[in-house]
């Protein structure tokens, strides 16, 4: 039996929501140990959580600079951390971390800015550390179905690239309330120029890119602070153009009332198409031009061998995101154990963040259309 990876945390601390997952993920997984920590900024909930999380308090860091040092000079320092403060310290922690040799798991987006995104992957490459970013949607089973149906050509040429991320949670000025995650997700200084385009438009994109091979060239994209004050959008309507022919809408929005993690992908070839919901991800529609709809189904009949590791249960015991999140993980323990896994890394976050980055262009520019800068 391999060893379980020696496995740090930067964020995350009690009641914050991401961190949480991650924790859960990697149980799920079974393959990492929390060993290292700096998971508040605040010194007395730091502690706190370490003690809660089972850290030894000599491993609990008042700050990730520090924790990277210290853990790079242990004998039995970290080999991993993972990211998952407010975006604004993605990109230094980082860097910390893959220049003291430590490779690093960061939640999305992976910096604030593409040029940043392009500098943590020239240090990744520098030191030979691998760089992994937690799009947690692309580990679902299904997911990983779809991009293989439309790679082996089922769908035709593809026509319409369709996808769609909307929540309602901030439809009301909740950050003036007092509710920490929308406050800083809404302060350009900590979660970056795009609102709900970072926070969860980019989620949309790397999902439509996952599954569909594909990146836009260009878009044209319309972003709106519908609540008064609000520093940053909370709504994005964009078109895209995957060049060839294939046309593509994006719809983002944490105001759309009635709403909750609503996540939906739908593409549709000449010969067919296929449909996938976050909230129902144990299904899959896929439709053949003049047929009768068919619903696949997670290790369901005629689901293929090859993605069976990526389920936990039979077919009709639902499984759902903490398992799509445990999978990521355990694609990335795979490569750092030294195989290789099939995970979304900086590349894909370079990627993401040249779609954020011509979608602000475009918006600024009257929503004309923007290059994606390659
Ligand atoms: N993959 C997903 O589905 C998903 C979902 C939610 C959030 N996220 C991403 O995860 C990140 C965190 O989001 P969240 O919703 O958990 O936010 P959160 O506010 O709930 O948690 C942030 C955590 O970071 C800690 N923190 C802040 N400054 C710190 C510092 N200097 N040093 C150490 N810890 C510090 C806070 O104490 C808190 O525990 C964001 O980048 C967000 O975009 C990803």
């Amino acid at each position: 039996m391999t060893d379980s990876i020696r496995w740090g945390m930067v964020g995350g601390g009690i009641n914050g929501f991401i961190g949480e997952v991650h924790r859960l993920a990697t149980r799920l997984d079974g393959g990492f140990s929390l060993v290292a920590g700096c998971f508040s900024s605040n010194d007395e909930r730091n502690r706190a959580s370490g003690a809660l999380f089972g850290v030894p308090e000599d491993r609990v860091y008042g700050d990730f600079a520090t924790m990277a040092r210290y853990e790079a000079a242990r004998i039995d320092g970290i080999q991993a951390v993972s990211i998952v403060t407010p975006n604004h310290l993605h990109f230094a922690a980082a860097r910390a971390f893959l220049e003291a040799g430590i490779d690093v798991i960061c939640d999305k987006p992976l910096s604030t800015t593409l040029s940043q995104a392009r500098d943590l992957e020239a240090i990744a490459r520098e030191n030979g550390r691998t760089l992994a970013v937690t799009y947690n949607y692309t580990g679902n089973a299904m997911i990983r179905l779809a991009r293989q149906i439309v790679a082996d050509g089922a769908l035709g040429t593809l026509r319409l690239v369709q996808v769609e991320y909307i929540q309602d949670w901030l439809t009301d000025n909740i950050e003036q309330m007092g509710q920490k995650q929308a406050q800083w997700r809404t302060d350009p200084q900590q979660a970056g120029r795009a609102g709900c385009l970072g926070d969860i438009g980019v989620h949309a994109y790397n999902l439509a890119s996952f599954v569909t091979g594909l990146q836009a060239e260009r878009v044209c994209a319309d972003l709106t602070r519908f609540v008064p004050g609000r520093q940053v959008d909370d709504n994005v309507q964009a078109t895209l153009d995957f060049g060839n022919g294939t046309r593509g809408a994006l719809w983002a929005s944490q105001v759309a009332v009635g709403s909750e993690n609503a996540l939906r992908l739908r593409l549709i070839g000449d010969k067919a198409s296929l449909s996938w919901e976050q909230e129902h991800p144990n299904q899959l529609q896929f439709t053949e031009h003049g047929s009768a709809r068919q619903i696949l189904s997670r290790n369901g009949a005629g689901f293929p061998p090859s993605l069976q590791h990526l389920c936990r249960v039979p077919a009709g015991h639902p499984e759902g995101y903490l398992e799509a999140f445990a999978n990521i993980y355990g694609e990335i323990r795979q490569q750092l154990q030294g195989g290789s896994g099939d995970f979304p890394d900086v590349g894909d976050a370079i990627n993401d963040l040249a779609f954020i980055e011509a979608c602000l262009a475009s918006d600024d520019n009257d929503n004309c259309w923007s290059a994606l800068e390659r």
